[in-house]
């Protein structure tokens, strides 16, 4: 396993991920290819392609294209798929659920007939901690049953369950990761973490849904890339790995930290209407990816302080995302009656 395809590689995990790998792996060759959405930016590639350009190649292309999919793992002798490629945002799953069905459930369909055809060594299929649904009590490990009340939450769950069929059916050498909610690097400003890092250093409110009590295990991009690392090496074909540092926080005690590490008013805290089916906590168990060896290096505290240093570190990134058209009409649709003076 040496020559990866990383589909979605233009994105936040993915462009952390492909970067990771080469830097770890000198005998690896990473081709990303991505459709480059609303969120896929070559910026996030910029100096992967400077460091490793003998052993990194782009092909722009969407996973929903059989054709150029099969054209691109032959011409580059790929032997291994890791699939990030996915649309991810769940408050926009809720406005066009039908993007999410087309590349998360029909892409990873996609993506399985290629590695069955060409007979690849593995297919990686990097899934979410959204499948298990809102988890209000303990933790779901592997065996949790799938419980998804959003369109995004429950096209990941299709993608999943296309996988683990592949498995038993083809003898398709799969493997997957539900992964926790990531922060770091290059992350759209769409999520929250990024959308209220950005906010706060300009001043802005920082919208919070609901009661703000909502918990999230957020991990540090870089954990779950070196997670992804291990399951790729010693993960076993047709099991599934959960990913994350099992500690919860709670969204307004999160939106408090950042407030806090950029000096900022606590009264930037804007409580707004919540959003529909908000899941109020996502919660799993990583022993099994434990046991093969990997561990959480980042504590909440520490990867949030790194990722407000390279917001404020990096505003050639976010600035024209910001003030681009896309999102510009996006925060306006998501945000603009919610700010009007109101309150959870
Ligand atoms: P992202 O939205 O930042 O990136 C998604 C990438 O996929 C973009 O580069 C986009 O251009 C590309 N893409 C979208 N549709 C495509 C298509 N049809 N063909 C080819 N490329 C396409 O997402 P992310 O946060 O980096 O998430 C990556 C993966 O990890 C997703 O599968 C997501 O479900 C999963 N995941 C994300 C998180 C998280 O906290 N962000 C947590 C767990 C799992
Ligand atoms: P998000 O980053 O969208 O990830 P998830 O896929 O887990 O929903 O949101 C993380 C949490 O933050 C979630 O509980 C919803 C909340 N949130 C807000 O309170 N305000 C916001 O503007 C956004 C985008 C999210």
């Amino acid at each position: 396993m040496k020559n990866l395809l990383v589909t979605g590689g233009a994105g936040f995990i993915g462009s952390n991920f492909t970067r990771f790998m080469l830097r770890m792996y000198p005998e690896y060759t990473v081709v990303v290819y991505d459709k480059l959405t609303y969120a896929g930016n070559l910026d996030n590639l910029k100096d992967v392609a400077e460091d490793f350009a003998g052993r990194y190649a782009f092909v722009q292309g969407d996973i929903c294209d059989a054709g150029l999919v099969r054209a691109t793992l032959l011409e580059h002798n790929v032997d291994t798929i890791v699939n990030f490629a996915a649309a991810t945002h769940v408050d926009r799953s809720l406005m066009e659920p039908d993007e999410f069905i087309r590349t998360d459930v029909l892409g990873t369909y996609v993506l399985l007939e290629a590695v069955r055809e060409l007979g690849l060594e593995r297919y990686h299929q990097v899934s979410t901690d959204e499948v298990y649904g809102q988890v209000l009590e303990g933790r779901a490990d592997e065996t949790a049953p799938l419980h998804t009340r959003s369109p995004y939450s429950a096209s990941k769950a299709g993608g999943d369950l296309l996988c683990l069929s592949y498995h038993a059916s083809f003898d398709v050498p799969v493997t997957i990761t539900r992964g926790s909610n990531n922060i770091g690097p290059y992350q759209y400003p769409e999520k929250v973490i990024p959308l209220f890092v950005t906010n706060a250093i300009d001043d802005l409110p920082l919208p919070l849904y609901g009661d703000g009590r909502q918990m999230r295990d957020y991990q540090y991009v870089l954990d779950h890339c070196e997670g992804l690392a291990v399951v790729l090496q010693r993960g076993r074909p047709g099991e599934i790995y959960n990913v994350g540092t099992a500690v919860e926080t709670r969204n307004v005690d999160m939106a408090r930290s950042i407030l806090e590490i950029l000096g900022k008013p606590q009264s930037l805290i804007q409580p707004v209407k919540d959003r529909p089916g908000h899941d109020r906590r996502y919660a799993i168990d990583v022993d099994k990816l434990g046991a093969l060896g990997w561990e959480s290096r980042h504590t909440f505290a520490e990867a949030l302080e790194k990722t407000v240093r390279w917001y404020v570190e990096n505003e050639w990134w976010w600035r024209p995302i910001k003030s681009g058209e896309h999102y510009q009409d996006y925060y306006k649709a998501q945000y603009a009656e919610r700010l009007e003076g109101s309150s959870a």
